[in-house]
């Protein structure tokens, strides 16, 4: 049997700060009682919309709770700011060294037919979000509950995934992931779109002419985790009539991803080719287009939807 190596080790040996190996310690703790939510608690929905409108679910606010909390324990964080509450919480203002940005259960709406959910999350330097840009996050990760629990993190130093074991300790699962410049799978988020814009019609039908494998789930989280886990593919969500900015918000979902991304080799871009790490947050909801995976294959899409 060899010796597991665990999150925490694995941050050390990069040089995390260890008030940030700690505040990630804390994440994880929080992503233990998010898959007992998920494994445990009752489905259905609160009776609440969320500030986009969208009903919330009881295991929404539960997750929610959750990070509150751990993150509150944490004694480390100025701001929190969550998808389900529409300003963020100060915790310790100018005492905090960080600031959380997190979707507690992305997908949540999947849990009903058992597939797999995530949670999304991005912390910043100091106090606050508003004027910061996902370029100057410090960390960012997403948990993936599925089939198996697992974390990827990166620190600005590549990308790591960890499995949750039987003991409850995340235990090193892959390290050093890259993503190469070309994809041969993709993740065409709101097909709905082709109807409005042939350009999108066009550049689907090119991948799947192209024999492209198809993998959308319709969770964020899964859909861009098997890109990590095959090393290629590219995951779209461009905009629409419906959804004229796009529909997956800049701070919660697009900026942690585009961060793990760049990390891997890989890209993440507006529909309109502007890099999602430079975007600034100006409204703490405010949604993006997103073209992010394999770089090549997100530049020639680019230059098809333009
Ligand atoms: O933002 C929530 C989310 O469920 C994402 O995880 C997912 O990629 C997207 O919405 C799916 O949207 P649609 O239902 O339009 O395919």
């Amino acid at each position: 049997m060899t010796i597991p190596f665990f999150l925490e080790t694995y941050l050390r040996e990069v040089q995390c700060e260890p008030n940030l190996i700690q505040l990630i310690s804390y994440i994880a703790r929080a992503a233990k009682y998010v898959q007992h939510a998920i494994r445990h608690e009752h489905l259905g929905i609160s009776g609440t919309v969320n500030v986009q409108g969208e009903e919330q679910l009881k295991l929404d606010i539960l997750s929610d709770n959750i990070f509150c909390k751990h993150l509150a324990e944490s004694n480390l964080v100025a701001q929190i700011s969550s998808e389900e509450q529409e300003d963020a919480v100060v915790l310790m203002d100018n005492l905090g060294e960080y600031s959380v940005a997190f979707d507690p259960l992305d997908g949540s709406s999947l849990v009903a037919s058992n597939l797999a959910v995530g949670s999304i999350f991005g912390i910043f330097p100091g106090n606050g979000f508003i004027g910061m840009t996902g370029r100057q996050m410090v960390a960012a990760g997403y948990m993936l509950y599925g089939p198996r629990t697992t974390l990827s993190i990166s620190i600005g130093k590549g990308l790591a995934s960890f499995m949750l074991n039987d003991l409850g300790e995340f235990q090193s699962f892959s390290e050093g992931i890259r993503v190469e410049e070309t994809a041969k799978i993709f993740a065409p988020g709101n097909l709905r779109a082709v109807t409005d814009r042939p350009s999108y019609q066009k550049l689907v039908t090119k991948w799947s002419d192209e024999k492209f494998t198809l993998r959308y789930s319709g969770g964020m989280v899964p859909d861009i985790n098997t890109i990590f886990c095959k090393g290629n593919g590219i995951f779209a969500y461009p905009s629409s009539e419906k959804y004229p900015k796009g529909k997956l918000r800049l701070l919660y979902e697009c900026a942690p991803f585009a961060f793990l991304m760049e990390q891997a080799g890989g890209l993440a871009k507006t529909e309109t080719g502007e890099d999602i790490l430079d975007l600034p947050i100006q409204d703490l909801h405010e949604r993006t287009s997103i073209l992010v995976g394999s770089k090549k294959t997100v530049e020639d899409a680019i230059n098809m939807l333009k």
